[in-house]
């Protein structure tokens, strides 16, 4: 119960990995709010996980609408009090292709959902947490944000932003104790990826190159968000965990 009495919001928390980040949370005692588009998807999680020790609630919310971000936030406070621990999960794909076919829209729209929401978030957050003496924040990029991914021009590059970022809030936010984390996934099996999953020469590649030779499951990346929403990690600030069966290991 190393998070009891803890204010946890994990975005996009009712499937995937952050249900499985939000599960592992509300296992350690924190009380965890999941926040996506899709309410029935959210309420089906919460009921799932009503016999863990921390509560589970879920708001609906679309993370690329500033007003419904600021809502959320005023909805978490005055069910649960402020923000401690903050995952930022919620992320789309959109805009996969060639990268001259890029439209303006696509990258504003993506880049809205996978990096301003998170810029959002922490200013809604990280005064409170700056006042309570600390706070936790972790960051969903992923390894294409590492490597280049061909065809995923505007993926890569919110995702690469979004680990630059999180070294400058964890240097400007490390002297008030407020830490700040990226997770960098490999191919894992969710809705997301199925894309890449479901294709057999992907697969067959994958298993050909990745030493660890097969596709991730979400619950592989619950234990690391555990660590870094803990005060295990109280030294650890600005870094980028990849989690990956070794994919970008060579
Ligand atoms: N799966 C992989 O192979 C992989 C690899 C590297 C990184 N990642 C990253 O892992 C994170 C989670 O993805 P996942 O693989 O677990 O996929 P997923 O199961 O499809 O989950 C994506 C989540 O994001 C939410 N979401 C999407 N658009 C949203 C919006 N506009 N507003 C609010 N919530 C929104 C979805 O909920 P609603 O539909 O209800 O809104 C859903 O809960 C993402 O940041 C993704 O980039 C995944």
């Amino acid at each position: 119960m190393t998070l009891q009495g803890k204010t946890a919001l994990v975005t996009g928390g009712g499937r995937g990995i952050g249900k499985s980040i939000a599960h592992r949370l509300a296992e350690a005692g924190a009380h965890v709010v999941i926040a996506s588009r899709k309410m029935e998807n959210l309420e089906e999680t919460a009921k799932e996980f009503s016999k863990l020790p921390g509560k589970t609630i879920p708001i609906a919310c679309h993370v690329g609408r500033k007003e419904q971000l600021e809502y959320l936030i005023q909805q978490v406070e005055d069910t649960l009090g402020p923000v401690d621990i903050l995952v930022n999960n919620s992320a789309t794909n959109i805009g996969q292709g060639p990268a001259l076919e890029v439209s303006d829209e696509a990258l504003l729209k993506t880049a809205e959902v996978n990096v301003l929401a998170a810029l959002r978030l922490i200013r809604l957050t990280v005064p409170k947490m700056i006042q309570r003496g600390g706070g936790s924040i972790i960051n969903i990029a992923s390894i294409a944000g590492l490597r280049p991914q061909p065809q995923g021009l505007v993926y890569s590059f919110t995702k690469a932003g979004l680990i630059m970022m999180t070294r400058v809030w964890a240097i400007e936010f490390g002297p008030h104790n407020v830490r700040v984390n990226a997770i960098c996934p490999g191919l894992i099996e969710t809705d997301f990826s199925e894309y890449f999953w479901k294709n057999p020469q992907h697969v067959e590649r994958l298993q050909q190159t990745q030493p660890i030779p097969r596709v991730g499951k979400p619950d592989e990346i619950g234990g690391i968000a555990l660590y870094l929403a803990s005060d295990d990690s109280s030294f650890v600030t600005g870094q980028t965990f990849i989690i990956d069966g070794g994919a970008t290991a060579r």
